[in-house]
């Protein structure tokens, strides 16, 4: 089914789903199989399935989902990780040259450290905020894949797409592009240009935290046959159960952004208005070094900010004076947590440094607790515009 001119809210719930037939399920149930009857038939002819681990129902019905949203055709990955590796891998080859984000999420910077270069591939990183003038002055050239992330994790800085797009084309190279922050509803990288738009769908994309996917969409048949090649002969594919919760979730996609979004506005707004709190991140905060251009590009914002204590122990209070917010890794979620990035080493961020993933809960209690929380940490000066005073 295509999806012309429809909402967020109809698109999340309705993308990917084949015409009614009378007796069926509204929702696709899971196909649990590994092999399935050949019959006397040799295997994919009349569309029948034949091994799980190249294609299997479940999954077609995620991938028409995500992909439909996507813009492309899309192809799942059992990670985030697994995806982002097949991006890369499954379209370069020893010698090639490939310009990672040196501000993006850290495995991603460790799998072109520890692992591409081990096949032969050049690696380069470019921070985000800079990428866009490196594709200006004609520095692509020669690059065979570059990769983006857009808004960065945990940063949240932002990039322009499409002018990165261009110059890559210009260039010879592919782009692909890691949309895990923004999700598919969020921002549209296939229509500004990219070649690939990635995604760790373990975020907010399912949203619930409990499961792990990741995806690869695209335009390009060569492209898609490539992955699909890699996936194949990898085995990185998701099983039916992953499969079918993953796609159940996204129906509620809209609603959680939405929701998220309020609670990060009011969120990114009280860590601003608090004394000892500096460098709040938020690309739909009035006057983030982002604002301009991810409203220019994004279609609606969502729930991730960034901000910085003093350091690792007014961080311990916050959490010991909150209710709500709770310490874990991860983003997207229903449930609004906080991890200090620094703890795990990979990131360039100062000790105090706090990205706070604002889930679904109702905004004045989020804001509430978060309040008690910045009080205890910062010696009661933290502000909940709420209560309009001081804590
Ligand atoms: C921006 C980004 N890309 C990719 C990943 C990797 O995803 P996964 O953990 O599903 O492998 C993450 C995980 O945090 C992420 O934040």
């Amino acid at each position: 089914m295509s999806l012309p001119g429809w909402g967020d809210g109809t698109r999340s719930v309705r993308a990917g789903e084949d015409a009614p037939v009378a007796g069926a399920p509204l929702r696709p149930s899971p196909v649990f199989a590994a092999p399935f009857h050949l019959a006397d038939q040799p295997p994919r002819t009349g569309g029948a399935d034949a091994y799980a681990r190249t294609e299997h129902p479940t999954l077609r019905a995620l991938e028409g989902a995500l992909g439909e949203l996507d813009g492309g055709r899309c192809l799942s990955f059992a990670t985030g990780m697994a995806a982002i590796s097949a991006a890369v891998l499954a379209v370069t080859a020893a010698g090639d040259r490939v310009v990672l984000p040196s501000d993006g999420y850290y495995a991603t910077r460790l799998l072109g450290a520890e692992e591409l270069t081990r096949f032969g591939l050049r690696v380069e990183y470019v921070p985000t905020l800079e990428i866009g003038a490196v594709a200006a002055r004609g520095d692509l050239d020669g690059a065979r894949l570059v990769l983006l992330e857009t808004p960065s994790n945990p940063e949240l800085d932002v990039c322009d797409i499409a002018a990165v797009a261009r110059a890559t084309r210009a260039a010879g190279a592919l782009l692909a592009v890691d949309n895990t922050t923004a999700t598919p509803l969020g921002q549209r990288p296939l229509a500004l240009g990219a070649d690939m738009t990635v995604g760790s769908d373990t975020k907010a994309l399912t949203g619930h935290s409990d499961l792990l996917l990741g995806h690869v969409s695209t335009t390009d048949d060569d492209v898609h046959g490539r992955l699909k090649g890699w996936r194949d002969r990898t085995g990185g594919n998701p099983g039916p159960f992953e499969a079918w919760l993953g796609h159940r979730s996204m129906g509620t996609l809209d609603l959680r952004l939405a929701r998220q979004a309020e609670n990060a506005r009011a969120v990114a707004e009280l860590l601003a208005g608090t004394p000892g709190v500096t460098g709040v991140r938020w690309p739909w905060l009035a006057g983030d070094p982002s604002a301009e251009l991810a409203a220019r590009q994004m279609l609606r914002p969502n729930g991730v900010v960034s901000a910085e204590l003093p350091d690792e122990a007014a961080v311990g209070r916050l959490l010991a004076g909150c209710r709500l917010w709770a310490a874990a890794t991860s983003f997207g979620g229903l449930h609004s947590t906080l991890d200090r990035r620094a703890q795990w080493g990979g990131d360039a961020v100062a000790p105090g440094f706090v990205r706070f993933s604002c889930g679904i809960e109702d905004t004045t209690d989020v804001v509430a607790d978060l309040a008690a929380g910045l009080a205890s940490a910062l010696g009661g000066r933290a502000q909940d515009p709420a209560q309009g005073g001081v804590r």
